[in-house]
């Protein structure tokens, strides 16, 4: 399965153009890639992952004057957070154009597009002639991957090839945000904080989704990054309330809780540097699904502002 791993981006251009899947590297999180402008190289996403076809694709591109191609004209509020923020954590949704098919943006007029930062993936999307659509690269559900190695693990047998490109720098997916009549609202939380889209924009945000589970932004089911455990979801000191046992685990900021086993907890930055936790958040829920003796994993909240709100919404999701 491992010769499928690399880093030669002709052979991932060239399969690309064969309609194959390849798995990309981002800052945010790998993606499943294939052309964007093809329905039937889509569809094999939507295979791949077990994805229900209701749950948009966005389409990742190299350049902001690229973006236009596929979308009706920005408004400007778009236009400068795509100044600010692309290439960038920032996904814009903006009204499609007919080349891009219904499938990627499950029937809506509106479609995702985001310029990914990452030096190996924008050369790759400049030598394409077409845009890739990229979901995640996990099984519908599950967690994100942030390393080559994880892809490979859960969807080595279904992908062509995968482009390694080290581990994803912030971790966390891109945040969704759609600009409307002068005002932006978020679809989904991620790397990109509400405060430095506010700063930009020069105005609150007009609405902020969380988890439901009749969300506009379908990836927002409020059951998602499941880890196949229980997940207890609370502030350090309710959690250090919970009756010991050795099957208990925990994911905690920068103090491991008295009542669980050192070796059976997960430190996310001992620093306390919430860039390095949202980096490790994934990898942490990764290593206790592969972890068999543990049944129910304890994991702290984050002060809500910045990546943390985006960390919270993450392990809130994960412990429905
Ligand atoms: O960071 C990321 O965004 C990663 C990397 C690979 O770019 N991609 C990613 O894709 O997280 P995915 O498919 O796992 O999540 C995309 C989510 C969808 O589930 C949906 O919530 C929202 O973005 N989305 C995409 N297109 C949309 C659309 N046209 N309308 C509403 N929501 C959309
Ligand atoms: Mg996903």
């Amino acid at each position: 399965m491992n010769n499928k791993i690399g880093t030669n981006l002709e052979q991932a251009k060239l399969l690309l153009e064969k309609n194959e899947l390849v798995a990309i590297p981002t800052e945010t999180v790998y993606g499943l890639a294939a052309n964007a402008l093809h329905a039937e190289a889509v569809a094999k996403i939507f295979a791949a992952k077990n994805r229900p076809n209701f749950d948009p694709l966005i389409v990742h591109t190299h350049s902001i004057e690229n973006i236009e191609h596929f979308t009706q004209p920005l408004e400007p509020l778009a236009q400068r957070l795509a100044e600010a923020f692309m290439p960038g954590p920032l996904t814009l949704l903006i009204q499609k154009k007919e080349i891009i098919p219904d499938l990627v943006t499950a029937g809506s007029p509106w479609v995702g597009i985001r310029i990914p930062k990452h030096d190996l993936t924008l050369n790759l999307l400049k030598n394409l002639s077409f845009p890739v659509a990229a979901p995640s690269a996990n099984p519908f559900g599950f967690v994100s991957p942030t390393t080559a190695q994880h892809v490979a693990d859960q969807l080595g047998d279904k992908i062509s090839y995968i482009l390694d490109g080290g581990p994803a720098k912030i971790g966390l997916e891109s945040t969704v945000v759609k600009v409307e009549n002068n005002e932006f609202s978020v679809l989904r939380l991620g790397g990109l904080t509400l405060e430095e889209l506010e700063e930009v924009a020069g105005k609150k945000v007009a609405s902020v989704k969380t988890s439901s589970s009749n969300p506009a932004a379908p990836g927002m089911l409020s059951s998602h990054y499941n880890p196949g455990k229980k997940v207890v979801f609370s502030g350090w000191t309710q959690l250090q309330a919970q009756t010991p046992a050795s099957n208990l685990g925990a994911i905690v900021f920068t103090k491991k809780l008295p009542n669980v086993l050192p070796e059976n907890q997960f430190v996310l930055s001992e620093t306390g540097n919430v860039n390095e936790a949202a980096a490790n958040l994934f990898t942490a829920l990764r290593w206790f699904s592969a972890k068999n003796n543990i049944s129910t994993i304890l994991a702290e909240s984050f002060e809500p502002f910045g990546l943390g709100r985006a960390i919270n919404d993450r392990l809130k999701r994960a412990s429905v």
